[in-house]
């Protein structure tokens, strides 16, 4: 049975500091799914949203979008990257955490179909917003792009569950089809499909994404990308250059439609 899409943004409560327990940590390959007990959240989150977790040993929290929200357990993919998140995936189940949460807008939900195209822990909020797009009875389609085989477990994890097809694509061949997510996403824009874009990876990544989708007159939506020192519009880090001048990434976006951003 399908249900109905969650309420927009603005009748959301705001954000609040919540203690956040990890409760379950295993490795995807590169990645490390992290699962928090936040008892404290009442507010659900919506897929493109974040929360700003506190890592040991760092003075500043580091953002992440969830992949799934399940009664009071939040699901996280964290790719070890910098000193703060190659802590974050060490630490043992058990480590309380701090999390500011739900922080963001999230991603605008679209009228009909639509195409998610991402890379590496990209494919948290896109799996998160794939489900509940899947719940309201909407197709979904889903590319999937990294260097090699290397993202299958993450895949495996996020969308298989939800019994999605997912197009994988490899940059060596080596799972999938060689060549990059995008060039999915063409072919099925070229087809004439009415879809949504929606892309969460690296900047070139969702750039080519972006320019599929105006290239074909059709909405769509990316998650930048950029430091966020407070998550919560305080200290103006996260500012990005949009055609309607600068904005803030953690309280204007992460979410931005594609015609919005300065690519
Ligand atoms: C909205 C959003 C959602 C994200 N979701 C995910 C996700 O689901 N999974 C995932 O793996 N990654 C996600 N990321 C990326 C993730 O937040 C970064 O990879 C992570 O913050 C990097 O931190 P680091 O310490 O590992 O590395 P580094 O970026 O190297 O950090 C190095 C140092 O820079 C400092 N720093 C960072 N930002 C600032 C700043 N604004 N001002 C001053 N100093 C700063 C840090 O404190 C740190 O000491 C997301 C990013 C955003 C913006
Ligand atoms: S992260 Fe501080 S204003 Fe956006």
């Amino acid at each position: 049975m399908t249900q109905p899409l969650p309420k927009p943004v603005s009748q959301r409560p705001r954000w609040d500091d919540h203690a956040a327990t990890i409760v379950a940590s295993e490795p995807l390959g590169p990645h490390q799914k992290l699962v928090l007990a936040m008892p404290t959240l009442e507010a659900r989150f919506e897929p493109g949203q974040f929360l700003n977790l506190s890592v040991p040993g760092h003075v500043l929290r580091r953002p992440l979008a969830p992949s799934r929200h399940q009664g009071t357990e939040v699901e996280l993919i964290v790719t070890p990257f910098g000193p703060g998140t190659r802590d974050l995936v060490t630490l043992p189940e058990g480590t309380r955490l701090q999390a500011l949460a739900p922080l963001g807008r999230p991603f605008p939900l679209p009228e009909g179909a639509a195409a998610l195209v991402g890379a590496g822990a990209g494919a948290a909020p896109l799996a998160f917003l794939a489900e509940t797009l899947l719940r309201a009875g909407r197709r979904v389609h889903v590319f999937h792009g990294a260097v090699s085989g290397e993202d299958r477990p993450l895949v495996q994890a996020v969308y298989e569950r939800l019994r999605l097809e997912v197009h994988y694509f490899s940059q060596d061949g080596s799972l999938g089809r060689r060549g990059y997510p995008t060039e999915g996403l063409a072919e099925l824009l070229a087809g004439g499909a009415e879809v949504t874009v929606y892309s969460v990876g690296p900047f070139a990544l969702m750039r080519a994404a972006a320019q599929l989708a105006i290239g074909h007159g059709r909405p769509g939506y990316v998650s930048l990308d950029v430091h966020m020192a407070c998550g919560v519009g305080a200290c103006l880090s996260c500012a990005v250059q949009t055609v309607a001048g600068q904005k803030h990434a953690c309280v204007d976006g992460p979410v931005f439609e594609v015609r919005e951003v300065v690519w």
